[in-house]
């Protein structure tokens, strides 16, 4: 039967070929074959192979990759290589092709210039040349093309002015995207060349300068207009906006715009926009317009979505005519002069999902019938002067996830009907006048996954209990009130706190040990309240504390200068006078028949007194700084939108400096979803940007977002941290540090065939610290993730050899710790269209379901330690032996494991070795074998989870770090 099938095959394909070889080319294509071939050589890497097919004998012209011919067969028309990945330049051969109407050379890494013989295509229609390295000016040949309807140069590294013919000649010209590049001068329009069929226009990115030219308003088609991020200045250009009813989408922030009649009027411009009945975005952020907001704003379309008027200088009023907009999705305000009272009628525009009005100088009482907005997600009123008593009524707000008050005068208590906000997960109150205590219903909300702020308040009485089922919160800071009593043991129970600050307050009685215990705990500050007794030492074992502050207390005993303590100065323990130890500065411990009976008092209330003048300050410095620190927590932390205000703003220029351009010389990898490049920010920190391919990242911003969203609710010390996030409505990018010894791909294979340079105990460490990642990921986090593509390029080490676990980008998340699913998995879409896993790394029982589970990861770590074993890729043994890695190694168990053993011993054993390790590390090649092998089962339900196998690696790790005395 197979036999049969694979010659009907066979025929099949060989009548193809015959018929491909025969059909003749006519001497216009042998003539445009000839261009191609020469084209094709200015092309120094296609690492998809994928012009294998061109070449010169064969295969018809009509049927190479990218290659499109007419009907007839006896012209070429068109020509599309976009996302080849392909390396070189473009030729001017291509010119020869004299009948091509769609040329797409996007989303590759051509360089140099683009060249000018291309001005003689006159047939083409359209010209894609984003996404690649190209640099110069725009040959102003191009303004030669009359037939043009579609010219897309965007996200290049094009220089100089736009030349004047190019606006000029393109009569026909509907689609013009000059967008992210560094573009100087004027846009060169003039009223006898009117681009008049022109519907889209976007010059983001550039440095244009000069007004918004007059003969755009001849482009009354108009429907896309992005002007965002230049140099532009003068009045908002009212004329010319007014003549085209068709405009959506406005974008104008981040250049010098001002408003009307000396920088005093904003409504002549609103009112020209009053006719374009499907306007859906106005974007006038980051200008320098001055003036009220007028109540014509509320004459603006009903459809429109999203208003930016932040930083600006518009003062007065918020009117509240603003509320006739009820298809409002986004109101930002926020950073202006604005003062008055908020408009209780804002809560007409049941839509609105995200309000900003924080940094203006708005007071009177936050208006109740804000409670009333069903879907409002943020709402950010900080740094203004609002006051009176958070409205009860905000417990109706069950969208809501973000409330920023702080920086307000607030008075009263904290509702507790604000525990009825169960989405609710960050909320800052923190320097306002709120008194009374905190209201468990508060400290319930189990929701908060990032941070709780009640700082530089009035709130007194004891820590709720509850405040221990915040298992995802991050960060708290509750300084500076007047909180008293004792800390209870359970807020052991925060199990991802990083941060948590209780300092400046009148807590008393010991610090909890559990605290210590909490597993990512970094910054601790208890100073400045009345503990005391010893200080925990699960504290000092703590294996990720690294700021610590017990100042200004009543601690007593011995401090040693170990673990956790081990980088701190007497600052972290001024103040309390029972505190000895060998920490520089403190008084040693004496032993109990203390001479000097009379001398000792006297100086120690000299040196008290000495440091108390010295401390005061250091604390005032620090408690600066604590601030600091937490508003970059919140930087840090993030939810699903991607467009945070609280992250770093790295702005898209500051990402082409860092990075020089994306330059060819910065390009660091590229993947199934774009390139990463490293680069340098003006602070020298060094990051890694991974850029998603444009048309990818339409595609597959599902994924952007699921990978942003990932990456921003993990955190553990073994994944990769999100830095920030840079999205345009055409460019997405993740930076992430840059992880200064690479992958453990390339030390694994190194190339230039140097030898592997990890040894056994490194590697060990390595694949402990995977476990630990991957267990938090599959246990811990807030949502849980399986990581599903695991693979040794997936792998970053930082400067001390820590792995981190990146690439999230096609993880799926599974589920919330309390969603009710049972199921341990999730079922692929099939609109996903990504595959799980690369080859050899796959659990077998993705191929038959189609279901991606914790257990897959399992398997595939399994694979890792047989690679990192064996020294070979899975890919290599399928090629080799015809088998999966781990069925080759199984093959060998138990009693053929010897050769492997040895061979692992010659690769990975360090080379000064004392005889008496072999025996150990022996021990543990073989447990790590073991351990692949049972992580590799066919049978998920019989694998070990990632809980397991961590614990079994963290005491490998133990083990082979101390083995003499293990060992007889
Ligand atoms: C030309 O392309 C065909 C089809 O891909 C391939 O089979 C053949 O080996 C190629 N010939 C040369 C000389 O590269
Ligand atoms: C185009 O073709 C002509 C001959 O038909 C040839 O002389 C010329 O070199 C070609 N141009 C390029 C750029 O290859
Ligand atoms: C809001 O937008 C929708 C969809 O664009 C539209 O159908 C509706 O009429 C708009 N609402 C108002 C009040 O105009
Ligand atoms: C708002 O500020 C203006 C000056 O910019 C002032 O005249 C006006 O009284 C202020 N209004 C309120 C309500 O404070």
């Amino acid at each position: 039967m197979g036999s049969c099938k694979f010659s009907k095959f066979s025929v099949l394909c060989l009548i193809i070929i015959l018929f491909e070889v025969s059909a003749k080319e006519n001497a216009q294509l042998v003539k445009e074959r000839v261009s191609l071939l020469s084209f094709k050589s200015g092309i120094v890497l296609d690492p998809k192979g994928a012009l294998q097919s061109w070449n010169s004998s064969g295969v018809h012209v009509c049927i190479w990759t990218g290659v499109k011919c007419n009907n007839a067969r006896d012209r070429l028309v068109q020509l599309d290589l976009s996302g080849l990945s392909l390396h070189g330049r473009i030729s001017p051969a291509l010119a020869n092709i004299s009948s091509l109407a769609i040329l797409d050379l996007s989303r590759n890494f051509f360089e140099g210039h683009i060249p000018a013989e291309l001005g003689s295509l006159l047939m083409l229609r359209q010209l894609s040349l984003s996404w690649n390295l190209l640099e110069g000016n725009i040959p102003s040949e191009l303004g030669f093309l009359g037939e043009l309807v579609y010219l897309d140069l965007g996200s290049n590294r094009l220089a100089g002015d736009i030349p004047a013919p190019l606006f000029c000649n393109g009569s026909s010209l509907e689609y013009i995207d000059l967008s992210n590049n560094s573009l100087t001068g004027k846009i060169p329009l003039s009223n006898e060349c009117g681009l008049t069929e022109l519907r889209f226009l976007l010059l983001w990115s550039n440095r244009l300068e000069g007004h918004v030219p007059e003969a755009l308003s001849n482009s009354s088609k108009l429907e896309w207009l992005d002007l965002e991020s230049n140099l532009l200045r003068g009045e908002l250009p009212s004329d010319i906006v007014r003549k085209m009813p068709l405009l959506q989408f406005l974008y104008l922030s981040y250049n010098d715009f001002v408003s009307h009649d000396g920088n005093t009027n904003l409504e002549p411009f609103l009112a020209s926009l009053a006719n374009s009945s499907n306007f859906q975005e106005l974007e006038l952020a980051g200008n320098n317009l001055g003036g009220e907001i007028p109540p014509i704003i509320g004459d603006l379309s009903a459809n429109l979505v999203q208003i930016h008027l932040d930083e600006n200088l518009l003062y007065g009023p918020i009117p509240p005519q603003i509320s006739n907009l009820l298809n409002l999705t986004l109101l930002n305000l926020s950073s202006n002069f604005l003062n008055g009272t908020i408009p209780p009628e804002l809560c007409r525009m049941g839509k609105l999902e995200r309000v900003y009005l924080s940094n203006n100088s708005l007071s009177g009482e936050i208006p109740a019938a804000l409670g009333e907005i069903p879907h409002l997600g943020l709402l950010d009123l900080s740094k203004n002067k609002l006051s009176g008593s958070i409205p009860n009524s905000f417990a109706n707000l069950s969208q809501l996830r973000r409330l920023f008050l702080f920086e307000n005068q607030l008075t009263g208590t904290i509702p507790p009907s604000l525990g009825e906000c169960i989405n609710l997960e960050i909320l800052d109150l923190s320097h306002n006048e709120l008194s009374g205590t905190i209201p468990c219903e508060v400290a319930a909300l189990s929701s908060l996954k990032l941070y709780l702020n009640l700082s530089s308040n009035h709130l007194q009485g004891p820590l709720p209990l509850e405040l221990s089922k915040m298992d995802m919160v991050l960060a708290i800071d509750l300084s500076s009130n007047n909180l008293s009593g004792s800390v209870p043991p359970q807020l052991g129970s925060c199990i991802a706190l990083e941060y948590l600050n209780l300092s400046g307050n009148a807590f008393e009685g010991p610090v909890p040990a559990s605290i210590g215990q909490l597993p990512y705990l970094r910054v601790l500050d208890v100073s400045s309240n009345q503990f005391s007794g010893r200080i925990p030492e699960s504290i000092e074992a703590s294996p990720t504390l690294r700021q610590l502050n017990f100042s200004f207390n009543k601690f007593s005993g011995n401090i040693s200068n170990e673990g956790s303590f081990s980088s701190l100065t007497i600052d972290s323990f001024l103040g309390n006078k029972g505190l000895c130890g060998t920490i520089k500065g403190m008084p040693k411990c004496r032993k109990k028949h203390a001479y000097h009976s009379l001398m000792l008092p006297i100086l120690l209330s000299i040196f008290a007194v000495l440091l108390c003048i010295f401390a005061c300050h250091q604390l005032r410095s620090r408690f600066k700084k604590k601030l600091v620190v937490l508003n970059r927590g919140d930087l840090e932390v993030g939810e699903k939108e991607e467009k945070e205000l609280k992250y770093p703003r790295i702005s898209y220029r500051q990402l082409i400096q860092a990075t020089g351009g994306f330059s060819p010389s910065s390009l660091i990898g590229s993947g199934r979803f774009g390139h990463v490049y490293k680069g340098v920010l003006h602070d020298n920190t060094r990051i890694a940007v991974k850029v998603l391919d444009s048309k990818a990242a339409g595609e597959l911003s599902g994924s952007f977002k699921r990978e942003c969203q990932v990456l921003k609710r993990t955190r553990h010390r073994n994944l990769i941290r999100i830095i920030t996030t840079c999205s345009k409505p055409d460019f997405k990018a993740l930076v992430l540090p840059l992880m200064s010894n690479g992958s453990l791909e390339r030390h694994l294979y190194p190339s230039h065939g140097l030898s592997p340079s990890l040894d056994l105990v490194q590697l060990v460490s390595i694949c402990n610290d995977v476990a630990e990642g991957l267990a938090y990921l599959h246990h811990y986090s807030p949502v849980r993730v399986v990581h599903c593509d695991l693979k040794p390029s997936n792998i970053l080490l930082d400067d001390d050899m820590t792995a981190l676990l990146t690439d999230f980008g096609i993880a799926k998340l599974v589920k919330g710790i309390d969603d009710k699913l049972a199921d341990d998995s999730v079922s692929f879409n099939s609109t996903d269209g990504l595959l799980c896993g690369s080859v050899g790394y796959i659990a077998p029982e993705y191929g038959m379901g189609k279901r991606a589970s914790t257990l897959g990861d399992v398997y595939s770590f399994g694979v890792l330690l047989l690679e990192i074993v064996t020294g070979r890729r899975p890919t290599d043994v399928l090629v080799d032996e015809g088998s999966s890695l781990h069925e080759w190694v199984k093959s060998h168990y138990p009693n053929k494991l010897e050769p492997i053993v040895k061979q692992a011993m010659l690769r990975c054993a360090p080379s000064v070795m004392p005889a008496c390790y072999n025996k150990v590390w022996n021990d543990v090649i073989l447990e790590l074998i073991e351990l692949g092998l049972i992580c590799t089962q066919n049978n998920p339900s019989t694998r070990p989870t990632m809980l397991d196998i961590a614990s079994e690696m963290g005491r490998l790790k133990q083990y082979i770090s101390t083995p003499l005395s293990q060992v007889d």
